[in-house]
C-alpha cells in the first residue's frame, strides 16, 4: 500500500523514479510526486491521479539529479489531491519526505509544531514527519540524527524516505510495520517498497527490519537501530526476472494471471511430490514438522482472498488430517485476546507477506509462544521472515490488485501440507497416490476450463447489467463461493454475496426474483443432491441459476439456465478449479462494465496499513 522508490548514485534520477513508480503503482494510485536535489536545490513535483498525470505535469526541462525519491499514495489520512500527494515539506522546502504507513500520533505531534510556528500544507499525517525533522535540524543536527531523533517522537507505522537539499550526499530511509528493500548497486544505492521496483536494477538488497534506519550513499548503505545500536547490513540475492512483471501480451494484469494458473499450480507443486512413497516434501517446514503433526489445534489466519483459501484449508485438515482446525480473520485475531495453548499451532496465509493484520496477528501468536507458519508468496516479506516456518508459493509476482494466481497456488499449498501430514497420521500409501495423481493432474485442467473463455464471456455479456448475485456453494465449494463473491464486488462494483447453499432458506431466499442472477457450485460430489434441492428452491422463485457443473452431468441443464462445465475431479481439489470460471466470469463483467481492473477504485495492493 503505496509505493516508495529512492535513488542515490551517478545516473539521472528522474527516469530511475517514474520506471519505479510504474512498477510499484498497484500498491496505490490516487496521486503521486517526486522529489529530487539539483544544485542543493530541492525540486518537486506532484499530481493527483496515476503516474501517467505526474509525467504529464514533468517539465521536459525538469533538473538532471543523481539523488531523489518518489511515492504513489493510497490515501488514508487527507483526501487524494495534490496537496496530499507526497513527498511532503518542511516550511522553508528544504526537506522532502515520502511515507507509506500511518503517523499514530501525529494529531498532538501536529499541533505541537503548529505551537511553535510551522506551517502545515497539507491534511496528511506525513506532513508532521517533514516538520519534526526540520525541528531537529533547526537545532543544528545532520540530518541522519534528525531524523534518528523525530522517529524517537512518532508512534505508528512506517516505511519512509528523506532527502534534505544541505545533505546532497546521502539520503535516509527508515522502517517500522512497512516494508523497504534497500538495493545495492555500482556507487549506487535504491531504496524501494517492493523488489518490483528494483528489477533490472540490482538483485543484491538488504530488507530493512522494523526500527532501522540506514543511510543511502554513493559509497554504500550504513544501518542501524533507530535506539541508535548498529547493524550488520546483510546483503541477499533475490530472484529477478522481467517478465514476471510484464503484462507479457495481456491487456491486463489479472487476465495475464487467471491465464497463467496452469504454470503458477505447477511451480507451486514442482519438486514437491515424491511419487514413489505418494507423498510430499516440503523444505520450508522439514525440520518442523512435528509441531504441525502433533498439534492439537491448528489455527488458520489471513485476511480477504487469503482468508478464504485458509477456509479451504480448514475442509482438508478436518477432513484428511483430523486435526481441528479453525479459520479466523487475522483483523480479529490480533484484538480479541485469543486462547492459544503451546499444542496450537497458527498458520498465517498471506500473497504478499506484509498484510499490517496478518503480519500483527503472527506477532500476536508468537508472543503466545506458539509455533507459526507462514504461506506466503514474496521472497523475503515480513511474514515469511517472521514466522518459524513456512512454504513459499513460488506463483511469481501478482499485480493485478484482484488475487487469482495466488488464491489457487495457496490452495494448492494447503494440498500439499494436507498431503504431506495426513501421510504421516492416517493416509494409507493407495489413498495418497490417489490423491497425488490428481494433483498433478490439475494444471492440464485448469487449462481446459482456460479454454472456455469464449462461454464465459457470453454469460458475462448476458448478466453484466446485473445489480446483485448470489454465489452459493456448500462444503468445499462454499470458501470458493466466497472468493468468486468478492472478485466481482471489487473488480466489477457490482454486489455480490457468498453463501452456504443451504443457508439461503434462513433468509436470502427473500432476494430472489427473475432480476437476480444465482452461481450455484454444484459439481459431482458427496453433497450434489443436495445442492440440487437448494438449485429448485431458487428456481422455485424465479431466480435465474448459473451453475458450475462437472462435464458429464446432463441433469443439471434441467434446473440450470446456464451450465459452465468443470472436468471431473477429487472433492477436496475441486476448488482448484471450480474458482477459475467465476475469475473470468468477474474479469469480463468488469471489462464489459469498463471497470479499471488492475487498478480498482479505493483499493490497493498490499494492506500494510490497518
Ligand atoms: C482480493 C485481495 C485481497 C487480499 C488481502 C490479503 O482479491 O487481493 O482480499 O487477498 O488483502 O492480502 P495478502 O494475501 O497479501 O495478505
Amino acid at each position: 500500500m503505496c509505493g516508495i522508490i529512492g535513488y542515490i548514485g551517478d545516473t539521472n534520477v528522474l527516469p530511475i523514479l517514474i520506471n519505479g513508480l510504474h512498477r510499484l503503482e498497484y500498491r496505490g494510485y490516487d496521486s503521486a510526486g517526486v522529489a529530487l536535489l539539483n544544485e542543493n536545490r530541492l525540486y518537486l513535483q506532484r499530481a493527483a491521479g496515476k503516474i501517467t498525470a505526474l509525467e504529464q505535469k514533468l517539465p521536459a526541462d525538469a533538473p538532471l539529479s543523481t539523488i531523489g525519491i518518489g511515492h504513489t499514495r493510497w490515501a488514508t489520512h487527507g483526501v487524494p489531491n495534490e496537496a496530499n500527494a507526497h513527498p511532503h515539506c518542511d516550511c522553508h522546502q528544504r526537506l522532502a519526505v515520502v511515507h507509506n504507513g500511518i503517523i499514530e500520533n501525529h494529531g498532538v505531534l501536529r499541533q505541537e509544531l503548529i505551537d511553535k510556528g510551522h506551517i502545515f500544507q497539507s491534511q496528511t499525517d506525513t506532513e508532521v514527519l517533514s516538520h519534526l525533522f526540520e525541528e531537529y535540524l533547526a537545532s543544528g543536527m545532520p540530518l541522519s540524527e534528525a531524523v534518528r531523533q523525530g522517529l524517537l517522537r512518532v508512534q505508528g507505522t512506517f516505511g519512509l524516505a528523506v532527502i534534505d537539499e544541505e545533505t546532497p550526499d546521502y539520503l535516509m530511509v527508515a522502517r517500522n510495520g512497512s516494508p523497504l528493500i534497500i538495493g545495492h548497486g555500482q556507487g549506487a544505492c535504491f531504496v524501494a517498497s517492493d523488489t518490483a521496483a528494483l528489477v533490472g536494477l540490482t538483485d543484491k538488497v538488504t530488507f530493512l527490519d522494523d526500527g532501522e534506519l540506514a543511510i543511502l550513499s554513493r559509497n554504500g548503505v550504513a544501518v542501524k537501530t533507530i535506539d541508535n545500536r548498529s547493524v550488520d547490513t546483510r546483503v541477499e540475492i533475490i530472484d529477478q526476472n522481467l517478465k514476471r512483471i510484464e503484462k507479457a501480451g495481456y491487456p491486463h494484469y489479472m487476465l495475464k494471471e487467471i491465464m497463467e494458473q496452469p504454470q503458477t499450480v505447477e511451480d507451486t507443486m514442482r519438486g514437491r511430490l515424491l511419487e514413489e512413497e505418494c507423498t510430499v516434501k516440503l523444505g520450508g517446514i522439514g525440520n518442523d514438522i512435528d509441531s504441525l503433526l502433533y498439534a492439537r489445534r491448528i489455527i488458520l489466519t489471513g485476511c480477504g482472498t487469503s482468508w478464504h483459501a485458509a477456509l479451504i484449508g480448514e475442509y482438508l485438515f478436518e477432513e484428511l488430517v483430523g486435526i481441528p482446525v479453525e479459520v479466523e480473520y487475522a483483523s480479529e485475531f490480533r484484538y480479541r485476546n485469543p486462547i492459544i495453548s503451546e499444542d496450537s499451532v497458527v498458520i498465517a496465509v498471506s500473497q504478499s507477506g506484509e498484510t499490517a493484520d496478518t503480519l500483527a496477528a503472527v506477532r500476536e501468536a508468537r508472543r503466545k509462544r506458539c509455533k507459526v507458519y507462514g504461506i506466503c508468496n514474496v521472497v523475503g516479506s515480513s511474514i515469511a521472515r517472521e514466522t518459524d516456518a513456512g512454504v513459499y508459493l513460488h506463483a511469481g509476482a501478482e499485480i493485478g490488485v484482484a488475487s487469482t494466481k495466488a488464491f489457487t497456488s495457496q490452495v494448492t499449498v494447503l494440498a500439499l501440507i494436507t498431503l504431506l501430514l495426513g501421510r504421516m497420521r492416517s493416509i494409507s500409501s493407495a489413498r495418497g497416490g490417489e490423491l497425488l495423481r490428481e494433483l498433478q493432474q490439475i494444471p492440464q485442467k485448469i487449462e481446459r476450463i482456460l479454454q472456455q473463455h469464449e462461454q464465459i464471456r457470453a454469460l458475462a455479456e448476458a448478466y453484466q447489467d446485473a445489480r446483485n448475485i448470489l454465489y452459493l456453494g456448500r462444503g468445499y465449494q462454499f470458501p470458493v463461493a466466497l472468493e468468486g463473491a468478492l472478485k466481482m464486488k471489487e473488480i466489477a462494483y457490482i454486489h455480490a454475496e457468498g453463501y452456504p447453499a443451504a443457508e439461503i432458506k434462513h433468509g436470502p431466499l427473500a432476494l430472489i426474483d427473475k432480476d437476480m442472477p444465482v452461481i450455484v457450485i454444484a459439481t459431482h460430489d458427496s453433497i450434489y443432491d443436495k445442492i440440487l434441492n437448494n438449485i429448485q428452491e431458487v428456481r422455485a422463485r424465479n431466480g435465474r441459476v448459473i451453475a458450475i457443473a462437472t462435464e458429464g452431468d446432463q441433469e443439471i441443464k434441467k434446473y440450470a439456465e446456464h451450465v459452465i462445465y468443470i472436468p471431473d475431479v477429487l472433492e477436496p481439489f475441486a476448488p482448484l478449479l471450480t474458482i477459475i470460471p467465476l475469475q473470468l466470469l468477474a474479469y469480463d463483467m468488469a471489462i464489459l462494465r469498463n471497470c479499471d481492473v488492475d487498478q480498482p477504485r479505493n483499493l490497493a495492493k498490499s494492506v500494510t496499513v490497518e
